[in-house]
């Protein structure tokens, strides 16, 4: 059996060891500092067992010595903004926690496969990349999923039709400037041009891309969990059962699409060994202009990180 670790047993941190249980794809660890915390949660999901059809071993630690020997490990620990934080506070503390986190990751599971989900998300990856020292191919970010699939769930809303049958693709980094590409979206292969109008087409774009604020809104004290889990857990099943998926994903990039040295979500295709292609798509020249203001987001990110 696999083993999947995930740091943080927080709100998304649990969701995500919660589905990857749910379909056996491994036995799991959660790590956290809290003590008693993940303790609490493996256990209880262990209450859960005889009603769910999972058969996993899950443990709850407060040390990373158990993650040894993951293939995946999903690295969601981390601070939710709190009133009279500034964004540079929130990626100080989520930074310094990735720091530890990733050295522990090289140390105790030299050869696992890294999801980044902390927030902010690309700039948590490159962490994760430099503290660990692996390969590009085996540190890859988690946003793409989760902005695709409520672009996704938005469009099938308004068609009134089985949010599955819907397609769609949203690149860029993870924050309000990331790029629905409406041109790629379809619904049981027609385009979607061909079913709703361009205003119509914009408005969703356009709430997708604070779909996540629109949940910080309503709850004001964290963000999103039950998609981002899910989303978190779908990337770890495509790498354990090498299902050669193509999804969006925050990747390292080294000269694709004209970028270098930099995490951007774009379409890879995750397999066992982690991101196995990335692939290039032509973008007109509206598309590219809004991948390079997603860009120059990311960038404002990194620049804060020599001063962490
Ligand atoms: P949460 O506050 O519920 O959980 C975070 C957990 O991390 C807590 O249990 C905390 O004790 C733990 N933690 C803190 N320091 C730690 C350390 N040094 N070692 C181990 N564990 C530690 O927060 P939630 O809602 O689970 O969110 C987690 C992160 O994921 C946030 O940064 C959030 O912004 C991000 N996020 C990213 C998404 C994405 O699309 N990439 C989507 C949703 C959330
Ligand atoms: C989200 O998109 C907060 O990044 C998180 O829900």
């Amino acid at each position: 059996m696999s083993k999947v670790a995930v740091i943080g047993a927080g709100n998304v941190g649990a969701t995500a060891a919660y589905c990857v249980a749910e379909q056996n794809l491994g036995d799991v660890v959660m790590v956290d500092v809290l003590p008693g915390f993940p303790q609490s949660k493996a256990i209880d999901f262990l209450h859960g067992s005889p009603l769910g059809r999972y058969h996993v071993d899950i443990v709850g630690v407060n040390d990373y010595q158990t993650i040894e020997g993951a293939s995946v490990v999903i690295h969601t620990a981390g601070i939710p903004r709190k009133p009279g934080m500034d964004r540079m506070d929130l990626l100080r503390t989520n930074v310094n926690i990735a720091k530890e986190a990733a050295k522990n990751i090289a140390k105790y599971a030299p050869d696992a496969i890294i999801i980044a989900v902390a927030n902010p998300l690309d700039i948590i990856a490159t962490v994760c990349l430099r503290e660990s020292g692996f390969p590009r191919e085996r540190v890859v970010g988690m946003a793409g999923v989760l902005d695709s699939t409520r672009f996704r769930y938005f469009i099938a809303e308004r068609l009134s039709v089985l949010p599955q049958d819907v397609q769609a693709m949203v690149l860029g980094g993870h924050g309000d400037s990331m790029v629905p590409l409406t041109r790629y979206a379809s619904v049981a292969g027609m385009p979607l041009g061909d079913l709703l109008d361009d205003q119509t087409i914009k408005a969703l774009s356009d709430r997708t891309r604070v779909g996540g604020g629109e949940i910080v809104q309503y709850l004001k004290k964290g963000s999103a969990y039950y998609a981002p889990g899910s989303s978190a857990a779908q990337m770890a099943e495509a790498v354990l059962t090498d299902e050669k998926r193509i999804i969006p994903a925050s990747a390292y990039l080294q000269g694709e699409y004209g970028y270098k040295d930099l995490f951007l979500g774009v379409p890879v295709l995750l397999g066992k060994n982690g991101i196995e292609k990335i692939y290039e798509l032509e973008l007109t020249i509206e598309e590219k202009a809004a991948l390079d203001g997603s860009v120059e987001e990311v960038r404002g990110g990194l620049s804060q990180l020599a001063s962490v």
